[in-house]
């Protein structure tokens, strides 16, 4: 029997809708020792001082070799190089160093920004789908398809492309689920599916090599950079880990924000009254109800004391982001929904030299998608709450969202002020 509280709970999907109370009992215990040999971390001033702590490595292939509660892996399909998200310094900030330069200012200015008008469009097509029913599944009919959409047309992917690209990326997120098989095993099927797909974005690369587009993929193929290009091989693996790293997590994001508005129809009214409202709102979701509940893979360099404990050179230790983000120390009245929070460092984006490179389009993505779902769907109301979740601990989002709505309003009318006030 699960200790109430303890990492095997809160790896248990049966507990995947509400991990909360978990987390404030875990809590209770800053640094905790698994049977495993792993140490849980869950308060928010020791996860921030690990995350910009230089002997917390995020190298798996160093986690794989450190003889510690994770075997070694053995041969398997030819891989790409880990990428930047796994290594260390200095290679981490080389390879980040490069990548950048092609997401935003001062090198590509504007190109994130710029995809808003875009992704309206693609938002409004979506739910312009959703008129003629009434009800609808806003992950697998909206929250789904639109980051997908939005990373390949970044990374320059050919739209009809676009269902094996969601194909690869589901099965590599499955492969980060710590309650799946044993880490040597999620390894494996991690290797697999990145070597499909690095094959895959090989062709790729050869055509925008032949042909540089106005992408991502293309950009970095062609950048000499400040000392050397990326290699090819990089190229490849950064492409794998842009695409897996912007596609569930802001499926989420959106999932979790449109459940959490629906569960607060006082702030889905004000959302609609208020456009300003979305900035701070987005923020609060991130901190209230992240996509990315732990960082279950760092390993130590050397022994480190913290909270009381010493975790000794070469453990696994996982990050609780979710628990530090309602830590009653850092946050009051954690448990409260409230967009209006100022002072909100939460950890949904991570922190440290590993901070999350994608925020800028995650941010507008759901900037974008959150009042145009607000404005548009009247009376939308959830079919079931909690609704079900997806299994994986790691990356948590519903798998379903049933809404019921009574109309849908036309993409260009104005905006329907609902009675003000409520919670
Ligand atoms: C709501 C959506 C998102 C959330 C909650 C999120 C969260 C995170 C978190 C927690 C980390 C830190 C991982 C670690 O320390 O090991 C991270 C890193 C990263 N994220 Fe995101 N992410 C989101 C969207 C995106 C998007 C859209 C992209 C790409 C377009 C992206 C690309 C990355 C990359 C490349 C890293 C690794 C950074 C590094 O190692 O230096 N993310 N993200």
């Amino acid at each position: 029997m699960a200790q109430p509280g303890s990492y095997e709970q809160i790896l248990d999907p049966a507990n995947r809708a509400n991990p909360y109370p978990l987390l404030a009992e875990l809590r209770k215990t800053p640094v905790a020792r698994q049977e495993d040999g792993t140490y849980v971390v869950s308060t928010y001033d020791e996860i921030v001082a690990l995350l910009h702590d230089p002997r917390v490595s995020s190298d798996i292939g160093c986690l794989a070799e450190s003889g510690s509660a994770v075997p070694p892996l053995d041969e398997g399909p030819p891989r790409l190089p880990l990428p930047f998200i796994n290594r260390d310094p200095p290679e981490h900030d080389r390879l980040r160093g490069l990548a950048v330069r092609h997401f935003g200012p001062p090198h590509t200015p504007g190109r994130i920004d710029g995809m808003r008008p875009w992704l309206t469009e693609v938002t409004t097509g979506l739910i312009d789908k959703f008129a003629g029913k009434n009800r609808a599944d806003i992950v697998d009919e909206f929250a789904y398809p639109l980051p997908v959409t939005a990373i390949c047309k970044l990374l320059g992917v050919p739209r009809e492309d676009q269902p094996r690209f969601a194909r690869w990326a589901d099965a590599i997120v499955e492969a980060t689920n710590p309650s799946t098989g044993t880490f040597e095993q999620r390894m494996r099927t991690r290797a697999q599916v990145m070597a499909e797909l690095g094959q895959y974005l090989n062709g790729l690369a050869d055509a925008h090599e032949r042909q540089p587009g106005d992408d991502l993929i293309s950009g970095l193929l062609t950048d000499p950079g400040p000392q050397g290009p990326m290699s090819r091989e990089d190229v490849l693996a950064t492409a794998d880990l842009l695409l897996v790293a912007g596609h569930e997590t802001t499926v989420n994001l959106i999932a979790n924000g449109m459940l959490t508005l629906l569960r607060h129809p006082g702030v889905l009214d004000r959302l609609n009254r208020e456009p300003g409202l979305i900035t701070g709102l987005v923020e609060e979701l991130l901190r209230y109800e992240p996509p990315v509940h732990m960082l279950p893979y760092r390993a130590t360099l050397a022994d480190i004391d913290i909270a009381g404990t010493t975790i000794p050179e070469g453990s696994v230790v996982c990050l609780m982001l979710a628990a530090a983000s309602r830590d009653p120390l850092r946050f009051p009245d954690p448990d409260r929904f409230d967009p209006d929070r100022s002072d909100n460092q939460h950890l949904g984006y991570g922190g440290g030299i590993h901070y999350c490179f994608g925020a800028p389009l995650a941010r507008v993505e759901t900037q974008v998608a959150l009042p145009e779902l607000a404005r548009r769907l009247v009376n939308p109301r959830l079919v079931t709450d909690p609704p079900p979740y997806r299994p994986n601990p790691v990356l948590r989002g519903p798998r379903h969202l049933l809404v019921e709505y009574d109309a849908v309003v036309p993409a260009g009318a104005p905006v329907r002020v609902a009675s003000p006030g409520g919670g």
